[in-house]
């Protein structure tokens, strides 16, 4: 009788002790001795290993040999309580068939430490690590879990467009989308390449944001969701930017600064606690990862929390609610700043932060999450509601430690003229964003939402260190491999 494939999780729970199991997997190493030998396989299922137990009674020596470290098995034999420390059961294997060898002299993942660095060079593989394993288990976890928070509160998955004909949300450099021969494109008369040939009959980008029609959305079905990827061509070559990255952006009819502020601070809480809910055996490697790496690193450099501690602190705690001119103000008195230490002195109100500025903030004088607010309109995007003083806008920044900004968010214009004044301000014509400008002729309501980058929560999740480490695929300056 063929006895069905069981994935190792569920092998794992011991549930079926005494009886045939059959198990499939990769080899993660092999020891032993010609007596015995303990392979250790997994199938991404879990983190964890099952031991699969093999003796040479059973087992060919010829095919004992083709299991080496990457070598994919199929194996059968009686599940049993395991004597070894580790473990709570194990296979002692009846049959072993070895679906794909992985020649040990050029299979590039041996059983030892890899750098973070090697691995970006080996992507198509990094996924069979125990770290990479861990990550995309969470990432997995963790889009499930957005999901779930807005559809728990009546919220509509919108999808907004990928290619898009409008520039104006200004968050960035775009890539251009064309299907024109770069070497010989059509011109107009007076010499510039003629887009009305192209595609789509206009100039058409990658999308850096879908807000704007996320906008026309929450403006029909009430509140609304995002949750795609986003493209910006800025040739910022640091560890929190990707050129390709995925962002969540709710947005909701009658929702004021506050309530826009409410919902981030419930949303972010929600997920850090799906993440020590339900990602246990993966946090607990990650975590027992950063323990191994903070070993080697000087005492200033210590973190003070554990990662799970972090995750727990952000659950457990308020954020802190600050305006923008009182952050200058404490800035600006700050120790480094008076020291010079900063490599962007604070000096005037006006100037928009640096990620420095903003991880002394939170990592030094606030010591937990805080929201930004009131930044001063001339370094925020036009759709940003006009306060009453006419310098400040109803924005809000969220900024979590050991990364900077990690939430970016609005209460947006709702009045026609203020908004048309403030486009004209920014030299954007109305005419490109007429469907725009629409929900503020027509039944205009105030209205508010934000922008989570997906990668900046998995970097905060996963106590990774590098945005480039916590996505399959990264696409950075100079870089689109795979
Ligand atoms: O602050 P940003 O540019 O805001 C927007 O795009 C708004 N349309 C959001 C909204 O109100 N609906 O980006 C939002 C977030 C940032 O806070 C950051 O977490 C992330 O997106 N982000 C990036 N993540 C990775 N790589 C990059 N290059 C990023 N740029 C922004
Ligand atoms: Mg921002």
């Amino acid at each position: 009788m063929k006895i069905r494939r069981t994935k190792i999780s569920e092998l794992l729970k011991s549930g079926q002790i005494g009886t045939e199991v059959h198990a499939k997997g990769w080899v993660r190493t092999k020891r032993g001795n010609k007596h015995v030998s303990f392979i250790a396989l997994n199938d991404g299922s879990t983190i964890k290993n099952i031991q699969v137990v093999a003796d040479p009674n059973n087992i060919s020596e010829d095919v004992l040999k083709l299991v080496t470290t990457g070598a994919s098995l199929s194996v059968t034999g009686q599940l049993v309580e395991s004597q070894g420390a580790g473990q709570s059961v194990e296979i002692h294997a009846q049959s072993i068939t070895v679906m794909g060898v992985a020649d040990p002299e050029k299979y590039p993942l041996q059983p030892k430490k890899h750098s973070f660095e090697f691995l970006r060079e080996i992507a198509h593989l990094r996924p069979r690590t125990n770290t990479f394993g861990a990550i995309l288990r969470m990432r997995h976890a963790m889009s499930f879990a957005v999901h779930k928070f807005f559809n728990d509160k009546g919220f509509n998955y919108m999808h907004t467009p990928i290619i898009t004909g409008s520039d104006a949300e200004g968050a960035g450099e775009m890539f251009r989308v064309t299907t024109l021969d770069a070497k010989n494109p059509p011109l107009t008369e007076d010499g510039k390449v003629d887009f009305a040939e192209d595609f789509f009959g206009k100039e058409t980008n990658l999308t850096v944001s879908g807000q704007l029609e996320g906008e026309l959305g929450a403006l029909a079905l009430g509140e609304i969701y995002t949750f795609g990827p986003t493209f910006r061509a800025e040739n910022s070559n640091t560890t929190r930017h990707l050129a390709e990255f995925w962002m969540i952006e709710p947005e909701m009819a009658f929702y004021d600064l506050e309530d826009n502020m409410d919902l981030a601070e419930e949303f972010l809480q929600y997920l850090c606690r799906y993440a020590l809910e339900h990602c246990e055996d993966d946090l607990a490697f990650l975590e027992s990862r950063l323990l191994e790496e903070e070993k080697n690193k000087p005492a200033n450099e210590k973190s003070e929390m554990t990662l799970t501690e972090k995750l727990r602190f952000v659950v457990e705690n308020d954020f802190e609610r600050v305006t923008y001119t009182e952050a200058i103000d404490i800035l600006r008195n700050s120790k480094p700043n008076k020291k010079k230490k900063f490599q962007y002195p604070v000096e005037g109100w006006g100037t928009d932060l640096q990620s420095e500025h903003e991880r002394y903030l939170v990592e030094k004088h606030f010591k937990k999450p805080v929201i930004l607010t009131n930044y001063p309109k001339d370094i925020k995007a036009f759709y940003m509601r006009m306060d009453e003083d006419g310098k400040t806008v109803s924005a809000m920044d969220i900024l979590f430690p050991g990364i900077g900004e990690i939430v970016g968010g609005s209460q947006r214009e709702e009045r026609l003229d203020v908004l048309m004044s403030r486009m004209d301000e920014m030299s954007i014509p109305h005419e490109e964003m007429d469907w725009y400008l629409d929900t503020r002729r027509f039944g205009t309501v105030p209205h508010s939402g934000f922008g989570l980058g997906f990668e900046r929560l998995m970097i905060f999740v996963t106590g990774m260190g590098n945005i480039r480490d916590v996505i399959p695929f990264p696409r950075t300056p100079g870089n689109a491999e795979f």
